[in-house]
């Protein structure tokens, strides 16, 4: 057993305690057995049922009454309805990750479901008109962009456009050190090709975005999950241990708004982490795709705005802001710009022209900041609502992030019920959800679903959300 699996006494009865109030075996307000009980319940000691009852109270499950006792929260209020930090195996694993990822976006591209499922943005939130005509506009007057390649590494106008937008988020790099590709996912792959050889092991959040645990399917890497915070992100302290020993070559993390536990990590985390990860050069590929959507102002500094050595590759695109049909992304790979150009050369050559030329002109007309900055209002708004949905109709026990930033919710249901049913049953039902199994390698989450809230909007969302809970109440 590692440091990480062992747990105290007071954290088993504690636990138990939990998943009895999870469950139902005490309901919300109720009195829990005395202290006196639980020493003879579990065989412990007074000093061990008090520290487990003051853990219960701590997360938020409980409160202590002066002179009555400890009695149960009721459900929606304190921590007690959020996620828990994860606590994977922390152990090297080879990646399946099955059809059932595949047929996400699907999903999301059929008219009669409702979606709660892909993490798309909400159409009405993107400047589909405006980039349509500008895009027009340059096909029409740049057809000479059509007769040639363009530049490997992209367009230059476009990635002056971004090397500006790059001062919001802290990071100061020249144009020439960006490298423009068709979306964040190349951008992942590029990076992770360019620093991986078969067999290597890339550390990341636990539970992760499905398309890196693909890319690492399909790179043949191992994956190696870290205990995450569902709201500070991932936990620095077995980070450390696992670099102690020696067990990771790459780290791919979301320190902004991870997908799909919405955790955002604190500004001190991010350089500790930039510094920790250069100490041991181990590099880190950074996805900063919902960066921009942080529903605070100013967004907090992208990780690569404490790299001094070159050893973070920033991944972005544009998908979730402004077109995900543009597919355009990029990479600021730092030391590693040479073995990431070379790889974009062999995978397409280079991105087509006439988008990233469109891009740079929507950028330089400066609307970026204000299209995001509404867009990112409502989806606090959305998830806000979505989140209360959810906490309304789904079972007692059922809990729920509560997002900074991004549109999605990660929800933890109560263990008897399985999230790859869910998901088949509502899919019978018309709703397209996110079962949680797939935000990880080794068949975690089963009782977890991930929703979006990005196109929560009217009443049909609150119908979908009462039938969810309904289906779920079935188990
Ligand atoms: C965390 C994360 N990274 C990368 C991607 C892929 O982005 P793109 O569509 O720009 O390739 C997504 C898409 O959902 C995502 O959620």
């Amino acid at each position: 057993m590692t440091a990480i699996e062992q747990k105290f006494l007071y954290e088993q009865v504690a636990e138990d305690m939990r998943h009895a109030i999870t469950i139902g075996t005490y309901s919300s307000e109720e009195r829990l057995p005395s202290l006196r009980k639980i020493t003879s319940l579990y065989g412990v000691s007074l000093a061990t049922a008090i520290q487990a009852y003051q853990w219960l109270e701590d997360s938020g499950f409980v409160e202590a009454r002066p002179k009555s006792g400890y009695y149960v929260l009721p459900r929606g209020c304190g921590k007690a309805c959020e996620p828990e930090v994860s606590n994977p195996r922390m152990k090297a694993s080879e990646v399946t990750v099955g059809e059932l990822a595949l047929g996400i976006l699907e999903e999301a591209r059929r008219p009669d479901l409702i979606n709660l499922g892909a993490a798309v943005p909400g159409e009405d939130l993107l400047p589909l008109k405006n980039m349509s005509r500008i895009y027009a506009g340059v096909a029409r007057r740049e057809e000479a962009l059509l007769g040639h390649y363009e530049a490997q590494q992209g367009n230059e106008l476009l990635r002056k456009q971004i090397s500006r937008q790059l001062r919001s988020s802290g990071v100061r790099v020249h144009p020439d050190e960006v490298i423009i590709t068709n979306g964040c996912m190349e951008a992942l792959i590029l990076s992770l090709r360019a620093i991986c050889k078969v067999g290597d092991t890339v550390a990341i959040e636990s539970p992760s975005y499905y398309g890196m645990l693909q890319a690492a399917e399909l790179l043949r890497l191992n994956v190696l999950e870290l205990p995450t915070h569902p709201r500070d992100g991932v936990d620095l302290n077995a980070l450390q241990q696992a670099l102690d020993k020696k067990m990771i070559n790459v780290c791919l993390f979301m320190p902004s708004f991870n997908n799909p536990l919405g955790s955002s990590m604190p500004h001190k985390n991010r350089k500790q982490l930039v510094e920790m990860l250069a100490a041991e050069n181990v590099p880190l590929i950074e996805d900063d795709i919902y960066g921009d959507l942080s529903y605070d102002t100013p967004r907090l500094p992208a990780a690569k705005s404490f790299d001094c050595h070159g050893n973070v590759l920033l991944c972005s695109s544009f998908s979730k802001t402004l077109a995900p049909g543009y597919r355009i992304g990029y990479v600021v790979p730092g030391k590693y710009f040479d073995a990431v150009l070379k790889r974009k050369f062999l995978g397409n050559v280079a991105s087509a022209g006439i988008p990233q030329v469109a891009l740079a002109e929507f950028l330089r007309k400066g609307s970026y900041e204000r299209v995001v900055r509404k867009a990112a209002l409502h989806y606090k708004q959305r998830t806000d609502r979505l989140r209360q949905l959810v906490l309304q109709y789904f079972p007692e026990g059922t809990r729920v992030t509560q997002p900074q930033g991004g549109f999605v919710l990660w929800i933890e249901m109560p263990e008897h019920i399985s999230g790859v049913a869910l998901h088949d049953r509502a899919l019978a039902a018309g709703i397209s959800i996110t079962p949680g199994v797939i935000f990880s390698p080794g068949g975690d989450y089963q009782h977890h679903i991930r929703m979006s809230a990005s196109a929560v909007d009217g009443d049909a969302i609150d119908r979908a959300v009462k039938t969810l809970g309904e289906l779920s109440n079935k188990f």
